[in-house]
């Protein structure tokens, strides 16, 4: 009965050690991101900071301005807040760019035109819109990746930073920031070419995709 239990003590330390490490994990700072008056910041945050306190996010936060020129096509890992008053400081920002856990804050009354955004494996999505009508923060699981690449052959899309590589893309209307109504999605899976796929919306053949992959394709309205 010895060996067994020690076995057994043996792998629930590995656990603690795993639980640990995922807890720690759990414990990192966040990146927000936000625009105003044509400045950027880009923060890093210990605490969640309430949405469109510019002046406590620079109080609590170790932020650095950037440059809109400099903004270079990145992806992030964790949790990305940006807080944004137009679509084309956004559409700077974010615009095919990887992004796991995003979550957006409208901090402006100003209405969106009808514009998509068009986000790389997105698996989560909160969004506030309380500075132009008060309703509660929304959210939408859109996939949850790291469950579905278990099985699947394919390597999750976070080990890759070129869009190329990118097979979850969401496509986000813009003007939902202007309705009360809830956050919709569908998914449209095995895809393989959008701009085929979608003849009238002719918008995708903007994007740069190569035409061999299957997509899933997920348009938030
Ligand atoms: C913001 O900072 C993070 C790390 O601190 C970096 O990975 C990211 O590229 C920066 N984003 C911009 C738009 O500068
Ligand atoms: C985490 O955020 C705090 C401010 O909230 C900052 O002082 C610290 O430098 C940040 N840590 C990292 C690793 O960015
Ligand atoms: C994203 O890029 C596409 C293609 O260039 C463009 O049509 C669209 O307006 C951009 N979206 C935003 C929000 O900037
Ligand atoms: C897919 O297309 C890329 C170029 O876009 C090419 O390099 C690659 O060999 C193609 N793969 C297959 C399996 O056809």
């Amino acid at each position: 009965m010895a060996p067994p239990s020690r076995r057994c003590l043996l792998l629930m330390g590995a656990l603690g050690v795993f639980a640990f490490d995922r807890f720690t994990q759990g414990q990192k700072n966040s990146t927000l991101i936000f625009t105003k008056e044509n400045t950027i910041r880009n923060c890093s945050c210990s605490a969640e900071i309430q949405d469109c306190d510019y002046s406590l996010a620079n109080l609590m936060c170790s932020c650095k301005t950037v440059l809109p020129f400099a903004i270079e096509r990145t992806s992030y890992n964790g949790h990305l807040t940006i807080w944004f008053t137009d679509t084309t400081a956004l559409g700077r920002l974010l615009n095919f760019t990887l992004v796991r856990d995003l979550k957006l804050s409208l901090c402006s009354s100003n209405t969106l035109p009808t514009e998509y955004l068009a986000i790389c494996g997105l698996e989560r999505l909160r969004i506030n819109s309380e500075a132009k009508h008060p309703s509660p923060e929304q959210s939408l699981l859109i996939h949850s990746g790291g469950d579905k690449d278990s099985n699947s052959k394919e390597k999750p899309v976070s080990l890759h930073k070129d869009w190329q590589t990118c097979m979850y893309v969401s496509f986000l209307d813009m003007a939902l920031f202007n309705r009360d109504s809830s956050l919709k999605s569908y998914s449209i899976e095995n895809i393989a070419s959008i701009a085929n796929d979608f003849p009238d919306f002719s918008y995708f053949k903007t994007f740069p995709m190569s035409s061999n992959k299957s997509y899933v394709v997920t348009v938030i309205y």
